[in-house]
């Protein structure tokens, strides 16, 4: 039985989006267009349930009010570098007021095993709803590696948001971070030889930075 709760996020947009991506053919211009495409679905979905406060609201039509709601909690969005910035700009289009940390992991080569370089997170985590962005979710090494940070810094209330998952990864974070929340479009086949996913769509970061 799954411990992780796992959200795979169903939406048209959502679909056409991942087809761009997916295309051996999409150029970076496009890639990065459809990357903020995708994760602004899957941002909103993600937030779905973070509480909000009721308020009235002064139309220029005085009077009624209107009754209205705001988000109620602060947001903390982490990319993971350099993949994760692919998704940043959607997230602080939905949520302007987000605070943002950063954390740089880089899967080696050969063992695909991922090393930290870099790490600036805000303070007071521990109050606030963290939103880990990754696109990819091959083996969860990064993924793990990222929430082991955030929760020894008092992170507490942690969602992963990715693109492209392998089951690999979501066992991973499974076994490490059983109270974390996933959410994905799409749960691939697997890994390949060289720990990439299966259909995948490629290196995200080589794709979306034109590095390849
Ligand atoms: C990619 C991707 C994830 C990681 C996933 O980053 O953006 O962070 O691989 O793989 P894992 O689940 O096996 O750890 P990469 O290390 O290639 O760095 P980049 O984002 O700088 O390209
Ligand atoms: N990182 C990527 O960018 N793609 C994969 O398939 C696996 C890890």
């Amino acid at each position: 039985m799954r411990t992780v709760p796992v959200h795979v996020i169903e939406h048209p947009v959502v679909h056409d989006a991942l087809v761009t991506l997916r295309g051996a053919d999409t150029p970076s211009e496009v890639f990065r267009r459809a990357a903020k495409r995708i994760s602004l679905v899957l941002v909103a979905e993600a937030l779905r349930d973070i509480p909000t406060e009721n308020l009235k609201v002064h139309t220029p039509l005085y009077p009624p009010a209107a009754d209205g709601r705001r988000i109620a909690c602060g947001v903390v969005v982490v990319p993971v570098l350099r993949a994760g910035l692919g998704m940043l700009d959607a997230v602080l289009e939905l949520v302007p007021a987000a605070r943002v940390g950063y954390i740089g992991l880089q899967r080696d080569e050969s063992t695909a095993v991922a090393s930290q370089y870099y790490s600036k997170l805000p303070a007071r985590l521990d109050s606030n709803c963290i939103l880990v962005i990754d696109p990819m979710l091959a083996t969860g090494g990064s993924a793990v590696a990222a929430l082991d940070l955030l929760a020894r810094a008092g992170a507490r209330a942690i969602r992963v948001v990715c693109i492209v998952a392998a089951p690999e990864g979501i066992a991973a974070v499974e076994q490490h971070h059983p109270d974390v929340a996933i959410y994905t479009p799409v749960i691939d086949q697997g890994l390949n030889a060289q720990k990439f996913i299966l259909p995948g769509l490629g290196d995200f970061g080589d794709r979306l930075y034109g590095t390849t």
